[in-house]
C-alpha cells in the first residue's frame, strides 16, 4: 500500500494528515498506480533482447532555427515532450511561433495559447512577418478543448503556452497549480506517445524565481530547456538542462531585435571585438568552450576605493559570484594585495554567461589590471584555471581557443604552461605559458 500527496506528489507508505513535503492537508490518498503496476505495464509485451527490437530512425523534425535545433540534438523527436522553462517576457513565445511557422512546413502544428488571444499572436505574426496555413492557432484555457482539436488535426508537433494556463482535467484545483500542471504534463505526454506528435510545453518561472510547478514535470518529460537572459540586455541563451536525445553541453544564442530572436552565428563576433582587446584598462578576452564551441568574450573589472566604511562591494554581472570571491581570496593570500578597501565590479560585456573556470585567469588579470591601472596588452587573449595556491592549471580543448583567438585577429595568448601539446598548436599566435600567478602578472606586466 502507498500514499500519495495530491498536491505535491510526494509518497508515503503510511497515510498522513499532513504531508511533510508541502504542507497541505488531507492531501493523501492511496494511489492505485503505485500498489498496482498494471498502469504501468502493457501485457502483450514480453522482453525482447535488444539486438532484436527494430527501430526506425525516424526523421527528426527540424524547427529550421539552426541554434534551436542544436540546443535539441538536430531537431524535433516525433512523440518526444519537450519543456521550455523562462521568465516571462524573455521570448519563450516569440521564439516558438518563429519556430512552429517553420515546422508547418513538415506538417499541421496546433498552437495551444492559452495566455494570449488568437488576435494578439496573429498581430505578432504579422509584426515578425509569420504566416502559413498548416500553423493552427487554438486560443483557448481548457485541456479537454485543445485534446479535442489535437486528435481531430492530428498535427506533427502541438506547442501549449503554457502549462500554467491550461484548465487541466480536475477542474476542482485552480489553474496553474503545481497538480494541475502534473496532470497536465500527463495528459500531454500520454498522447505525444501514442499519436507521435512533438510536444512542446512553455512553462515560465514565476517573478520571484520559482519553477517548482513544472519542474514536478521534469522526470516526464524528455528534454527541459531554460531559455535565459538579462531584462537590460537582448542577448536570449538556449540552455539544455535534460536531453534524452542529445547533449546538455550545448548553448544556443540569440539576440532580440525589432523583428523577433535572431541567431548569433559568430558568438566570438558578437561578445569580443574584433582584432583585439581595448585600450581600456580592467579589460580582459577570455575564451570558454560552451559545448563543442569556442567563444571569445570581454571581462571588465573596476576596482575603486569604497566609500562605504563598512564591508566593501563585491558585484558580479554574467560571472559566478562564488568562483569570484575564491579568486578575490587567491588574490590577498597569494599575491599579497589587500582589497579589503576597495570596491571591486565585474562584468561581462554583451550580456553573456560564462560558468568555466577557464576564465580564471582572465577574471584575476582584469582585476590586477584595473587595481594596478595597467593596460593589458592588445590583441592578447588569457586562458587558464587558476588553483587555490596560485598556479595556473590546464583546460581542456585549448587548441581551439586558441584558434579562435587567432581567427579574430588575436596575436598574442597566455596558456597553462602544463596544458599537453602547446607546441603543436597555432603557429600564427604567440603563445606564452605561464605556471602560476606571478608568471602571469610579469608576462603582461602588471607588477
Ligand atoms: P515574448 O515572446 O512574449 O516572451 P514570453 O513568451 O517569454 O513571455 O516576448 C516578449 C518580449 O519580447 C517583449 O517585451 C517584446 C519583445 N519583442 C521584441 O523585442 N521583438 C519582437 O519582435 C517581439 C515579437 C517581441
Ligand atoms: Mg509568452
Amino acid at each position: 500500500m502507498a500514499y500519495k500527496c495530491n498536491n505535491c506528489g510526494y509518497t508515503s507508505i503510511e497515510w498522513l494528515g499532513r504531508c511533510p513535503k508541502c504542507g497541505e492537508w488531507d492531501a493523501f490518498k492511496d494511489n492505485e498506480s503505485l500498489n498496482d503496476p498494471k498502469g504501468n505495464k502493457d501485457p502483450d509485451k514480453s522482453p525482447t533482447p535488444l539486438s532484436k527490437i527494430s527501430f526506425d530512425p525516424k526523421e527528426r523534425i527540424p524547427t529550421s532555427i539552426g541554434e534551436l535545433d542544436r540546443v535539441l540534438g538536430g531537431g524535433l523527436i516525433p512523440g518526444s515532450v519537450i519543456l521550455l522553462g523562462g521568465a516571462p517576457g524573455i521570448g519563450k513565445s516569440t521564439l516558438l511561433l518563429q519556430a512552429a511557422t517553420n515546422i508547418s512546413r513538415e506538417g499541421k502544428v496546433l498552437y495551444i495559447s492559452g495566455e494570449e488571444s488568437s488576435k494578439q499572436l496573429k498581430m505578432r505574426a504579422e509584426r515578425l512577418n509569420l504566416s502559413s496555413d498548416d500553423l493552427f492557432i487554438f486560443s483557448g484555457g481548457n485541456l479537454k478543448k485543445a485534446l479535442h482539436h489535437l486528435k481531430e488535426m492530428d498535427p506533427v508537433c502541438v506547442i501549449v503556452d503554457s502549462i500554467q494556463s491550461l484548465q487541466g482535467p480536475d477542474s476542482s484545483t485552480s489553474v496553474g497549480s503545481t497538480k494541475q500542471v502534473r496532470e497536465l504534463g500527463r495528459e500531454f505526454t500520454k498522447l505525444g506517445k501514442k499519436k507521435d506528435t512533438a510536444v512542446i510545453l512553455i512553462g515560465h518561472i514565476t517573478k520571484s524565481g520559482d519553477f517548482s510547478g513544472p519542474k514536478t514535470i521534469e522526470h516526464l518529460v524528455d528534454t527541459t530547456i531554460y531559455f535565459e537572459g538579462k531584462r537590460d540586455s537582448n542577448v536570449r541563451l538556449l540552455r539544455p538542462d535534460k536531453n534524452r536525445f542529445g547533449s546538455t553541453r550545448l548553448l544556443g544564442l540569440f539576440k532580440m531585435t525589432e523583428n523577433g530572436l535572431e541567431e548569433i552565428l559568430n558568438p566570438s563576433q558578437f561578445f569580443a571585438k574584433k582584432n583585439g582587446g581595448t585600450d581600456q584598462k580592467g579589460t580582459t578576452t577570455v575564451c570558454t568552450v560552451e559545448g563543442s564551441r569556442p567563444i571569445l568574450a570581454e571581462i571588465q573589472a573596476l576596482v575603486t576605493p569604497s566609500n562605504f566604511g563598512g564591508s566593501p562591494q563585491r558585484r558580479t554581472t554574467g560571472l559566478d559570484y562564488n568562483r569570484t570571491s575564491l579568486l578575490l581570496a587567491v588574490i590577498q593570500k597569494q599575491l599579497g594585495l589587500n582589497l579589503q578597501e576597495f570596491d571591486i565590479y565585474l562584468n561581462v560585456v554583451g550580456g553573456f554567461k560564462i560558468g568555466e573556470t577557464a576564465a580564471d585567469l582572465g577574471i584575476v588579470t582584469a582585476i590586477l589590471s584595473s587595481a594596478n591601472e595597467v593596460q593589458i596588452p592588445r590583441r592578447t587573449v588569457i586562458i587558464g584555471e587558476v588553483g587555490l595556491s596560485g598556479e595556473v592549471r590546464p583546460v581542456k580543448s585549448l587548441g581551439s581557443r586558441v584558434n579562435e583567438a587567432e581567427k579574430l585577429g588575436y596575436t598574442k595568448a597566455l596558456v597553462p604552461e602544463d596544458n599537453a601539446g602547446i607546441e603543436q598548436m597555432n603557429p600564427k599566435l604567440d603563445l606564452h605559458p605561464v605556471h602560476d600567478l606571478p608568471a602571469a602578472m610579469n608576462k603582461l606586466n602588471l607588477n
